[in-house]
């Protein structure tokens, strides 16, 4: 297997022991592809990848426009299925189970924010939050504690103050901390975030990324795709894409793969 140290990019980093300590590896993605095959014509999105996430890390995905970034995302959070190769999350395989169970795997295990934040705009900010408790069951918690759970998620993005209000009556930055607390409601272990600032100024992205950044003292795990070099800067491991194929790594025990020579691409 190859390592952080041995192969990739090192991104200039100086890596604290804290993040050299063996922690548990949550993802694992093995020779993942994916393929689209549209007026007999294949299109490769994403090449044969293999890396890890750990546990309680965060963890950038790079690379420029029409790299895979959020195909990759898509494919972590069961949205996706892969063509080849498979996620294993917590050693569970994510292909093996129907929509219907993925979809409330997802609800338990993943919390998706987006770039437009996405929030329900006849709904307060509880009430968004609320909902999510209500498509994933909330999180393990009995019915009667939802609305406690939904508040308490408001107040860990610091929203505490804004339950009440719609959407419109919040700025960009408030309604993607309510879309973090929506993410946040069933407790998943894992965040997942493309471009979760870009729709906002520097300063209110960084703010914000700053609210997301801190749910790693919450024990969670935060795979993010940013195009601000500042905030990628700042994930602890992470990988590299172009063209579909991992190009770069850091600590994430990627394999890098070379790019297709003109035959293979053909074949
Ligand atoms: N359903 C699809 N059918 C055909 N091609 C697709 C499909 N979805 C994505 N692609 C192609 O796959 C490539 C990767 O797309 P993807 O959206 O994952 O890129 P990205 O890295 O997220 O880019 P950006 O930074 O612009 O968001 C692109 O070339 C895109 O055109
Ligand atoms: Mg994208």
């Amino acid at each position: 297997m190859l390592s952080g140290q041995q192969t990739g990019k090192q991104n200039g980093k100086q890596w604290q022991s804290k993040f050299m300590a063996p922690t548990g590896v949550l993802v694992r993605v093995e020779h993942l592809s994916r393929i689209i095959t549209a007026r007999a014509q294949k299109t490769v999105i994403l090449d044969d990848l293999t890396f890890e996430i750990a546990a309680n890390t965060l963890f950038a995905i790079n690379g420029p426009s029409g790299s895979g970034k959020s195909t990759l995302l898509n494919l972590l959070t069961g949205i996706d299925r892969p063509s080849k190769g498979r996620v294993l999350f917590g050693g569970e395989e994510l292909r093996a189970r129907s929509e219907n169970q993925l979809a409330r795997w997802r609800g338990r295990h993943a919390g998706i924010i987006f770039q437009f934040f996405q929030l329900i705009p006849t709904l307060t900010a509880g009430e968004n939050v609320l909902l999510a408790l209500e498509l994933g069951g909330g999180g393990g918690l009995p019915r009667r504690a939802w609305r406690e759970r939904a508040q308490t998620c408001l107040e860990l993005v610091g929203m505490g103050g804004f339950a009440r209000r719609l959407p419109s009556e919040l700025s960009g930055g408030q309604q993607q901390r309510v879309a973090i607390a929506r993410a946040l409601a069933n407790d998943p272990p894992v965040l997942i975030a493309d471009e979760p600032t870009g729709n906002l100024d520097s300063h209110t992205a960084h703010a914000v990324f700053d609210t997301l950044a801190g749910l790693k003292q919450q024990g969670k795990t935060i795979v993010y795709v940013t195009h601000d070099r500042e905030l990628a800067a700042r994930a602890e491991a992470g990988i590299e894409l172009l063209d579909g194929r991992i190009a770069g790594q850091w600590l994430a025990n990627a394999v890098i793969t070379p790019p297709a020579t003109t035959e293979e691409a053909q074949a």
